[in-house]
C-alpha cells in the first residue's frame, strides 16, 4: 500500500489500538471503530505474559507466543516512548506451585526449594515449577497506553462506533454499515474480539473471566509480600508493582451474561486463600469481569480472509494481551507489505471450513 492510504480498523481493544499503531508508523491514514472501549476485555484480564505457565503445547502456537514475549520489553519501550505513559511492564517471573504430584521433569522444583523461593506459601504446596522468561504488563496501563501513542500519531479513534454490517460484493468489502451511517476506506481490519462473530462467519464464542483484585496493606507496601507472579492450580495471584494484587479468574460458558456473582468471588476468594493465606487479611478493592475471545482449537484467527481487502486479527482467547506486539507487526507487515510470515500460517480461519 501507499503512504495515505486509508484503513478502517473495526475494534478497539489491545489488538486494534496496537494494529493501527503499527500501521500509522508505516504512513497509513487509519481509523479506529469500536462499540465500547470500556467493554474490551483488554480492561479486565490479569496481563500475565505467560506462555510458560499457561503450559501451552510445542507447536506454532508456542512459536507465536515466545517470539511475542522477546518483543515485549522493545515493543513496550516503542509505545511508552510515544505516549509518555507507562504500561507497568515487569518481567518479573512466575512460580507454578503445585499441591499433587504431577509430571516431574528435571526443572522441577522440590518442597524445599519452592518455599525457599516463595515465602509464605500454603503449607500443603509439594513442589513446582519456575519460569524466569514469563512476566507481566498492566494491562489497563498498557490499553492507556496504546490509547494516547495512537492519538498522539493521529489515529482517528470513534468510540460508541458499531460496525453493524460489512457489505461485500465480488469478493471485496465495499462498506461498513454503522450506527453512524456507512464508512468506507481501502482496506478493513476485523480486531472486535469476542464479538466477531456478530460479524462474520467465524467460530469464536465469548468465554467469561471473572476476577477481583485486592490491596496490600500500606505497612507492607515498603517490601512487597509478592514480587512475582504465583500461577496456581486452580488460580492466578498477579502482584502490581503499585501494591495492588490480581486474582484470576473463572472460565465459563455462560454468553455474554454480564456480572460477578457470589459462586464466582467465592471460588476466587477460596482458591486465592489456599495458596496464598495471607491474602485473607487483605483489603478487598475491587471486583470485575471480561469475556475472552475463545476459538474450537483455542488458537488465534489471523491473516486474510475470504474478502481481499479484509484482514484478520482476532480469537486470541487467554493470551491476546501477550500476542499482542506479534499480532500488530505481522497483521500490519501483511496488510502493508502483502509480506505473510510463517509465523501467521497455523492461524487461517480456513481451518475451520469443512473440507
Ligand atoms: P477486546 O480487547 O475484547 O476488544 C474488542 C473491542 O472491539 C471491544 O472494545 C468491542 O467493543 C469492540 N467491538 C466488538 N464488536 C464491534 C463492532 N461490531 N463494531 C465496533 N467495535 C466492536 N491475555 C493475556 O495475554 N494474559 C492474561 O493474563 C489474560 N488474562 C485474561 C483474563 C480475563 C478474565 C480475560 C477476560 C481475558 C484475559 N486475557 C489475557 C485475554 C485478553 O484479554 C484477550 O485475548 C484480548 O484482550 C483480546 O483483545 P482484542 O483487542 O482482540 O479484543
Ligand atoms: N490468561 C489468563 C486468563 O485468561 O484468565
Amino acid at each position: 500500500m501507499q503512504s495515505g492510504s486509508e484503513i478502517i480498523v473495526i475494534g478497539g481493544g489491545v489488538i486494534g489500538l496496537a494494529t493501527a499503531i503499527e500501521l500509522r508508523l508505516l504512513g497509513a491514514e487509519v481509523t479506529v471503530l469500536c462499540q465500547d472501549f470500556q467493554a474490551a476485555a483488554g480492561h479486565a484480564a490479569a496481563g500475565m505474559l505467560a506462555p510458560q505457565a499457561e503450559k501451552i503445547p510445542t507447536g506454532s502456537m508456542l512459536d507465536l507466543c515466545l517470539a511475542s514475549r522477546d518483543l515485549y520489553p522493545e515493543w513496550v519501550n516503542k509505545i511508552e516512548s510515544i505516549s509518555g505513559v507507562d504500561t507497568g511492564y515487569w518481567a518479573c517471573g512466575i512460580l507454578a506451585p503445585h499441591y499433587d504430584d504431577c509430571e516431574r521433569n528435571e526443572d522441577w522444583l522440590d518442597r524445599q526449594t519452592i518455599h525457599q523461593h516463595q515465602a509464605a506459601l500454603s503449607d500443603s504446596i509439594v513442589g513446582g515449577y519456575w519460569y524466569p522468561a514469563d512476566g507481566q504488563v498492566d494491562n489497563r496501563a498498557l490499553i492507556r497506553s496504546l490509547s494516547i501513542a495512537s492519538q498522539t500519531l493521529g489515529v482517528k479513534f470513534l468510540d460508541g462506533v458499531e460496525v453493524t454490517a460489512i457489505d461485500r460484493d465480488r469478493g471485496r468489502v465495499t462498506q461498513l454499515e454503522t450506527n453512524r451511517g456507512n464508512m468506507s476506506a481501502q482496506h478493513y481490519i476485523l480486531a472486535t474480539g469476542a464479538w466477531s462473530q456478530q460479524l462474520l462467519p467465524i467460530p469464536i464464542v465469548p468465554r467469561k473471566g471473572q476476577l477481583l483484585s485486592v490491596l496490600v496493606p500500606t505497612a507492607q507496601r515498603a517490601n512487597l509480600p509478592l514480587q512475582q507472579v504465583l500461577f496456581g492450580e486452580e488460580t492466578y495471584i498477579v502482584p502490581r508493582r503499585d501494591g495492588k494484587i490480581i486474582i484470576g479468574a473463572t472460565s465459563e460458558d455462560v454468553g455474554f451474561a454480564p456480572h460477578n456473582t457470589l459462586k464466582g468471588i467465592e471460588q476466587l476468594i477460596t482458591n486465592a486463600i489456599r495458596l496464598f493465606p495471607q491474602l485473607q487479611d487483605f483489603p478487598l478493592h475491587e471486583t470485575w469481569w471480561g469475556f475472552r475471545p475463545a476459538t474450537p482449537d483455542e488458537l488465534p484467527i489471523l491473516g486474510p480472509s475470504a474478502a481481499d481487502n479484509l484482514t484478520l486479527a482476532t480469537g486470541h482467547y487467554r493470551n491476546g494481551i501477550l500476542l499482542t506486539p506479534i499480532t500488530a507487526k505481522l497483521i500490519a507487515d501483511l496488510v502493508w507489505h502483502q509480506q505473510g510470515d510463517n509465523l501467521l500460517s497455523s492461524f487461517s480461519w480456513q481451518r475451520f471450513e469443512p473440507s
